[in-house]
């Protein structure tokens, strides 16, 4: 359903070289993936790796220097028609949601921007007060959450707040960008088991950037390893233990008690 083939990125860097002005510092390496509808693809690789960098190629914030990516057969790149297509069915979620909210909105405001967005999609007003109450009760929240500011709320409730806001515009598939990255253990734990029931609910499909492996095992299908902007493995989840990558190893055998002898997992 969403695609990137072979893309690369590189970006200006600081570095002048007397001879040839700037020189350019390449991020990504001929990267490639293919997420099926219904599934959910984790991003994997440690910080500086490349994932948002990739997420931004992915939701049509940033033209790759060359490769492309195809949303539902359509090129997002190629034509302003392909952007549209994109921005119609994918939403984000970013790690940092006490920037990505406005503060001085309320609740029912910030979900009101993927309501605004459903709007000019779908060419007709919405019963503004219901859409909300509707959203903030699917994520798990009071309905009278709708006239809190955000300094109000904790990290988790701030955090499912982005969440309705992201579902409001009705969207297939859902980028999450160290989505729940600064939250607590035991909030990332409520906050998974909120994105498996909406996914299962809506039918969504997710790529999930994190660092972390324990929420890929715990959310994903399938799991794409990143190391200095190139894939070093690309496989289902529960395959993970097979890997051969030794980058991917290592992150194993940090978090999991990582039998090498029989490459069994044991959680
Ligand atoms: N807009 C940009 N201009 C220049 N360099 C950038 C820009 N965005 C990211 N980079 C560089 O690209 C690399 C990968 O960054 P990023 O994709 O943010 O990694 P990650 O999300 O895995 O931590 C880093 O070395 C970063 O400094
Ligand atoms: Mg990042």
């Amino acid at each position: 359903m969403l695609e990137l083939k072979n893309i690369c990125v590189s970006f200006r860097s600081e570095r002048q070289d007397k001879v040839f002005g700037h020189t350019r510092q390449q991020v990504l390496f001929d990267v490639s993936l293919n997420v099926k509808r219904g599934t959910c693809l984790g991003i994997l690789g440690e910080s500086g790796s490349g994932k948002s960098t990739m997420g931004r190629v992915l939701c049509g914030l940033l033209k790759p220097d060359s490769g492309e990516a195809i949303l539902d057969g359509v090129s997002v790149y190629a034509s302003r028609a392909g952007r549209r297509n994109l921005q119609n069915k994918l939403s984000v979620v970013f790690q940092d949601y006490t920037t990505s909210a406005n503060p001085r909105f309320r609740v029912k405001d910030i979900i009101g921007e993927g309501l605004t967005v459903r709007e000019r999609r779908e060419r007709g007003r919405l019963e503004r007060n219901k859409e909300t109450a509707a959203l903030l009760e699917l994520v798990g929240l009071p309905a009278d959450f709708a006239d809190r500011f955000p300094h109000e709320l904790s990290g988790g409730q701030l955090q499912r707040v982005c969440i309705a806001r992201a579902v409001a515009c009705k969207p297939e598939v859902i980028l999450f960008d160290e989505a729940i990255s600064s939250l607590d253990a035991h909030t990332q734990v409520q906050v998974m088991d909120l994105l498996q029931d909406l996914k299962e609910k809506l039918g969504l499909t997710y790529v999930f950037i994190t660092h972390d492996l324990t929420s890929i095992t715990y959310l994903c299908d399938d799991v794409l390893f990143l190391y200095q902007g190139r894939v070093t493995e690309y496989l289902p989840v529960s395959r993970i233990s097979e890997t051969k990558d030794e980058y991917a190893r290592r992150l194993l055998e940090s978090i999991v008690v990582f039998d090498t002898e029989t490459s069994e997992v044991a959680v």
